[in-house]
């Protein structure tokens, strides 16, 4: 090797898309909360006692025993067809979407669906409604194709179904379409909340109206704590307007990466040839088990013991909000899924406020970053999934003394 004059401009290489591209700063600020005996409502990791250790080593046996020629062969893109197949009976039995009116494409869990959604369908200035808040990761994969985002608020009946129709009037008149809405219907995250059935037949009809399409992201939908179950928007849709998108990642271990896409085939189609370019095909191995373990009944048996585990925590987050918060905070009281949102005061700015939160011994996930226009300061988002009850009673009472010396501070 010659004498080395130096490194080279490191970023001089990069694509222009590549130098827009930012590490997100809240994930910055949760390393340092990792190490230390803060107590972290911030993360949104599914508890791993959960995970079903011992099934999946007895499937593992009974695939390498009997199924190790696909198990560890290349598979298709679309994915393993005994899956494809026996999800799409899962999906009807559950949520009444007719197996015939879709097709089943597997995917290195659902964040890649979103990616290959934001390859297939958005060209730059291309207009993406989304809630506000919303999945930032969703936000991260979309605006690598530069859409632009219209955010709709929401309440505790999801999004305000009626603020996105006067925008697409308004859209409208100014000779503009939007491409598609992006909705995390049930269990939202980070705020919780599920779309009402009223809002979801009025979205689907909106949809119709103004020819957009429907991306439904479905993570949460099994974990239900309380309430009556809502069909999914994908259940109403007769046009093949609407993408579901799965996972397997609440419901079993999202170590698998395994989610899945259920569409119109149109739509499967060229989604396989993005994801062909992607990785050729989702991990085999996983697919094989994960088709063991719906096939033969262990999804269904596990879920209500998913459930089971994560009531009390949810139930313990609410109240200890309920006991701790001071006057002016508000908060949303989920039937399912693994997120709270908290709305603090206008003027509290939550990013500034992580500091003095983590010396006290809590972090949360402040709001802003959920926003596709981060315009919102005073919000945040807390997990109730991934610590014990009284971790959580204490973490909030800890949060609450937080939120109370700001609000202090505040009125001066
Ligand atoms: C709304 C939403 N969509 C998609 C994902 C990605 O999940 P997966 O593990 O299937 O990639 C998550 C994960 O937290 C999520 O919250």
């Amino acid at each position: 090797m010659g004498k080395s004059s130096g490194s080279p401009d490191f970023e001089a290489y990069f694509s222009d898309k590549a130098k827009a591209m930012r590490a997100s700063e809240v994930r910055e600020l949760l390393k340092l909360v990792e190490s230390s005996d803060v107590i972290s409502l911030a993360g949104g990791l599914p508890a791993p006692e959960t995970f079903p250790v011992e099934i999946i080593k007895k499937i593992t046996e009974d695939v390498l025993t009997n199924h190790a020629d696909k198990a560890l062969q290349y598979g298709t893109t679309t994915g393993f067809t005994p899956l494809r197949l026996t999800l799409a009976e899962w999906m009807e039995k559950r949520y009444g979407i007719p197996a015939g009116d879709v097709e089943v494409m597997i995917v290195a869990g659902s964040q890649q669906a979103l990616d290959l959604i934001g390859r297939v369908f958005i060209n730059p200035g291309d207009i993406v409604v989304v809630e506000g808040p919303t999945y930032l990761a969703a936000l991260n994969a979309f605006k690598y194709y530069e859409p632009e985002f219209v955010s709709i608020e929401m309440d505790d009946d999801g999004m305000r179904v009626d603020v996105l129709e006067e925008k697409l009037k308004k859209l409208k008149a100014e000779g503009k379409k939007v491409k598609f809405v992006y909705t995390v219907s049930t269990f939202q995250n980070p705020a919780g909340v599920t779309m009402s059935l009223e809002r979801r037949k009025h979205l689907l009809e909106l949809a119709k109206e103004y020819d957009f399409l429907i991306v439904e992201d479905g993570p949460y939908s099994e974990l239900r704590y309380s309430g009556e179950p809502i069909p999914p928007i994908k259940h109403f849709d007769d046009e093949g307007r609407v993408l579901y998108l799965g996972t397997f990642s609440k419901i079993f271990a999202p170590g698998f990466r395994i989610g899945w896409i259920a569409a119109h085939p149109h739509f499967i189609r060229k989604l396989e040839i993005a994801k062909q370019a992607v990785d050729l095909c989702a991990n085999p191995f996983g697919q094989v088990i994960a088709w063991k373990y719906v096939a033969d009944g262990y999804l269904d048996e596990h879920i209500p013991k998913v459930i089971e585990f994560y009531k009390p925590r949810r139930d313990a987050m609410l109240e200890a909000l309920e006991e701790y918060m001071p006057e002016g905070v508000k908060w949303t009281k989920p039937d399912g899924g693994m997120f709270i949102w908290v709305t603090l005061p206008e003027g509290i700015d939550t990013k500034l406020m992580m500091e003095k939160a983590v010396a006290k011994g809590v972090a949360y996930v402040p709001g802003e970053a959920f926003f596709a226009h981060r315009d919102v300061k005073n919000t945040m988002r807390l997990n109730f999934t991934y610590v014990p009850e009284e971790k959580i009673r204490e973490g909030v009472k800890r949060l609450a003394e937080t939120i109370e010396e700001e609000m202090k501070a505040l009125k001066g």
